[in-house]
Parts: structure tokens; sequence; C-alpha cells
């Protein structure tokens, strides 16, 4: 099969598009012949040796969408022939990937592969955070930095789906504004002097939630416009750097900084999941939710898809063709 293999940390160059083996599947995994795969932030982390701690040569790639060909002897609930969506085991960027069963998902016959493909990583992640981690509630104020990319966009949608009050997102390029509107954002500002930002459209009390992927001094300065009994939710750290908060931040206020990974909870807890899974495609099935893909790329061109990504230029879902 056809598949992209990193043999060295480095940029976009490094993605090299080669022949390799089918990987071979255990007892309890199903084999997928992968049609659509997506560029997730963690791959380009992953790539240029920021977060990557397997062995070398690696497949990049966190989830993907397409059809089961082979199960293994344990696997219950999947047979060839099915729609699934995945976190696959040996990275997603090839013709095939292995997925443990409990990481495999039915796609609805109502989605068609390339939205079904969008929305592992960014709708499960979106989905958990405001629901099971900030503990969303009605009328709830949300602040989303990074509100333009493929999780913010969706954590946008989600947010008022679950009936948030006022919307704010953060993006570092006028031309991105119009995106995060559309997904249903009140307001869409820049990170500079965000906090006094949010602060003038809260009247003072500052944010019941924040959803911070980007960290450093986005994370502290979040930390200035989150209400009394906020909850401020870390789970990336886009600008490379970390933030610091200090106990005193949080005793008397009633607030909490809570912290979030997708890839340990796959690990740790799969069974977590379902639930999520079950609630993000009930929503996009009926169209409440639509996760907005904002380019497609065939899968030999995943360099320039990480360049698109690592530009700050890309809005939404950037999908990788497959089959
Ligand atoms: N905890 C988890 O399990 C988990 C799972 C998935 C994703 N994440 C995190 O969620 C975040 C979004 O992921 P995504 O895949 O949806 O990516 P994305 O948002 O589509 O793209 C990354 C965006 O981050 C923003 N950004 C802020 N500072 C940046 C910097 N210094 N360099 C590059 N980009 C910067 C950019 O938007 P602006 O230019 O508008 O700021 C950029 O468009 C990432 O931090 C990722 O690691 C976490």
């Amino acid at each position: 099969m056809k598949g992209i293999v990193v043999n060295e940390f480095g940029g976009p160059e490094v993605l090299e598009h080669v022949e390799m083996q089918i990987p071979k599947i255990k007892k309890n995994e199903v084999l997928i012949e992968v049609i659509h795969t997506s560029v997730n932030y963690a791959d380009i982390k992953n790539r240029s040796g920021r977060k990557w701690k397997g062995s070398m040569p690696f497949v990049p790639g966190l989830d993907a969408a397409g059809k089961v060909v082979e199960v293994g002897e344990k696997v219950q609930q999947f047979r060839p022939g099915d729609r699934v969506i995945c976190f696959p085991r040996l990275g997603s960027y090839a013709e095939y990937a292995v997925a443990n069963e409990k990481l495999t998902f039915s796609i609805p016959e109502q989605l068609d592969f390339t939205s079904a493909a969008a929305c592992p990583t960014v709708g499960f992640l979106s989905y958990h955070l405001l629901k099971s981690i900030a503990r969303i509630n009605d009328g709830d104020s949300v602040l989303i930095h990074a509100a333009a990319g493929g999780v913010g966009n969706t954590a946008v949608q989600l947010a008022k789906i679950f009936g948030a009050g006022s919307v704010i997102g953060t993006v570092s390029r006028e031309e991105k504004r119009q995106v995060v509107k559309e997904a249903g954002a009140d307001h869409v500002i820049g990170y500079e002097n965000f906090a006094d930002r949010v602060k003038e459209i809260t009247e003072g009390k500052g944010v019941d939630i924040v959803l911070d992927s980007v960290s450093g001094r986005i994370f502290e300065e979040s930390l200035d416009c989150l209400s009394h009994f906020g909850r401020l939710v870390h789970f990336g750290n886009t600008s490379g750097s970390t933030g610091t908060v200090e106990a005193k931040q949080l005793h008397a206020s009633c607030r909490s900084v809570l912290g979030f990974s997708l890839g340990t909870t796959r690990k740790e807890r799969p069974e977590m999941l379902q639930d999520t899974a079950a609630g993000v495609l009930q929503y996009m099935t009926t169209g409440q939710l639509d996760i907005k893909v904002g380019k497609k790329l065939p899968l030999r061109h995943a360099r320039e898809a990480h360049q698109l990504m690592e530009s700050r230029k890309s809005v939404g879902k950037i999908i990788l063709e497959v089959n």
C-alpha cells in the first residue's frame, strides 16, 4: 500500500509518500481501507519532534474514515464492508489502518466519508471538553481560542448547541472572522488585549468557560477574564510555551483549571468515548453540527497540508483523500 512515512523529525519535507506493508491486525482489531484521513495539529508536533515518543520510522495521523476489510477473531461489532471512523494504532496517513474495536465507530448512513473523516478528533474532543470537563450549563458564556481552526470551529458550534449564552472566539487574522461568525459565535476578537475585550463584552464579569489550546501568555491572560466559578480547560500548547497559574488565583474565586487529553483517554479509558461518539454523530446526522472542511488534498500532498496548517491560514479541517 501507499502511505506517508516520517524517517526523521523536521519540517513538512520529511513527509515521504512511499510504498509500505499493510499493517497486521490483532485479535481485537479491525483492518480498515482508509477513504479519507485528516490533519490534526498533533501531526505537526509529532513530525517536528515536539511530541512523538514512539519508534522511527512512523506513519502520522490520528483518525480516519473508511471501510472495514478484515476483523480479528475477538471482534464482535464489525464485519467487512462496514463504514467506520476510527482512531488507529499505527497512524492513518496510509491506504490501510488498524484500530481496536473500542476505538472504531459506525458511520451513520446519512454521513458521507468527508464529514465522517472531519469528525473523530475535533468532534469527540470538543464535545467532551464542553460537556464532561467544563460541564457547560445553559446560558454560560464561553471563550474559545483559535476559533477558526478544526477544534475551535467545532467547539463554537457545539457550545451553541449545548445552550451557551455568549460565545466569543479569538483569531489571528481578519479573514478568519467570517467562518467563526458562521459557526455561531456572538463575538470574534483578536488576541491583542483579549482579556479586556472579554470583560467589556461580559460587563466586567468574565466568561464562565475558556477553552485554551494555545497556552503560554494566552493561558495566563485567560485567567484574567475567567469569572467566579469559571472553568478554564487547558488542552493544547500551539504557542509552544507553557502558562502558569498560582493557587491563590483559584481559591476565593471558586475557579477551576482543568486539563484534558483525548490521547490519554483513548489509551486508558476508551469506554468513555462511547457516549461522546453517539452524541457527536447524532448532532451530525441531524445537521445541527456541520464540521467545517476548509481544504481537501490528496494524501500525496501531505506536505502542502502541513504547510497550510502551520501557516495559521487554514480554517476548519484539512482532509487528506486517500482512496
Ligand atoms: N488535548 C487533546 O486531546 C487535543 C486533541 C486535538 C487537538 N488538540 C489541540 O487543539 C488545538 C487545535 O488543533 P487543530 O488540529 O484543530 O488545529 P487548528 O486549530 O486547525 O490549527 C491550529 C491553529 O492554532 C492557532 N495557533 C495559535 N498559536 C499558534 C502558533 N504559535 N502556531 C500555529 N498555530 C497557532 C492558529 O489559529 P489562529 O492563527 O487563529 O490563532 C492555527 O490555525 C491544538 O493545540 C491541538 O494540539 C488537543
